[in-house]
């Protein structure tokens, strides 16, 4: 990706909007249309930007004013869907967690911020990348009870430190951000990645589950546990404060020693 495109401030005849109090910043955003031959490039846009902005709002400012091609996911704008992973600055985010008073300057001095695709995973268009493969390796860990015998006619009983024991790994929703950091996975996507194991993890050790075992000979696997050389990028990428590290440690000690 070597070229940069300065983009027009305006596709329309009305000027876009500038909100009162805003700075004006520069975003460089990585651009792919398989359609058409400009390639892999960057484009810069000039974007007014408030303290109180996300940097999900400049992409959606950049799109509504500026240029309406530009693709990205997002859904619930809060953190919560995962639709919006994204490199920013070289570090895997969620767009709508980023808070732009956080990466303003104090001292006035102008700012870029790059954008990027998540890396890894195919790149569909712009900041789209091709998720099948993540959700392959998420499905294939069995990611859901399994239980043997009658079904219960009230619900299964869990003791509170129990329930505790896999909490952590509840808070998943699924973004990539830890997977897609991970250099191991960068190398060779065949690696079943971090999130995968995360959501094994959270089954693993419900004591409700009866498949644990199932699931840990799938990440005794070459493309298993064992590829992790605990780095710990993906603790850093995830926007849920999981220990993802730790839990990938926990999964490896249970095909060690007792489970
Ligand atoms: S700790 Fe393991 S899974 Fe996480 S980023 Fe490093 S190598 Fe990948
Ligand atoms: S573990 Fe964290 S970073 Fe990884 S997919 Fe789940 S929420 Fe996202
Ligand atoms: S848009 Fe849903 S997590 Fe960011």
């Amino acid at each position: 990706m070597t070229t940069s495109i300065e983009k027009p401030q305006s596709t329309g005849t009305t000027p876009p909007p500038v909100p009162e109090g805003s700075v004006m910043i520069t975003m460089k955003i990585a651009r792919f249309n398989p359609e058409d031959e400009l390639g892999a490039h960057w484009d810069s846009f000039q974007v007014p930007c408030l303290p109180t902005d996300r940097l999900l709002n400049l992409l959606i400012y950049v799109k509504s004013y500026l240029d309406g091609t530009l693709t990205f996911r997002r859904s619930c704008a809060h953190g919560v869907c995962g639709s919006d992973a994204m490199r920013i600055n070289g570090v895997n985010r969620l767009a709508c967690k980023v808070l732009m008073r956080d990466m303003l300057s104090k001292d006035g001095k102008s700012l870029t911020i790059t954008v990027e695709p998540i890396r890894g995973l195919p790149v569909e268009k712009d900041l789209v990348v091709n998720m099948e493969p993540f959700f392959d390796a998420f499905r294939a860990v069995k990611p859901y009870l399994i239980t043997t015998g009658n079904t219960p006619t009230r619900e299964r009983i869990q003791s509170q430190a129990d329930r505790a024991r896999f909490d952590d790994t509840t808070k998943c929703i699924l973004c990539a951000c830890c997977t897609t950091s991970c250099p191991v996975y960068w190398n060779d996507g065949s690696y079943f990645g971090p999130a995968a194991i995360v959501n094994a993890h959270r089954f693993i050790f419900d004591s409700r589950d009866e498949a644990a075992s199932e699931r840990l000979d799938i990440l005794n696997d070459v493309e298993g546990v064992w590829r992790c050389r605990t780095t710990f990028n993906c603790t850093d990428a995830c926007p849920r404060g999981i220990e993802v590290t730790k839990a990938i440690q926990e999964v490896k000690r249970a095909l060690l020693f007792a489970r």
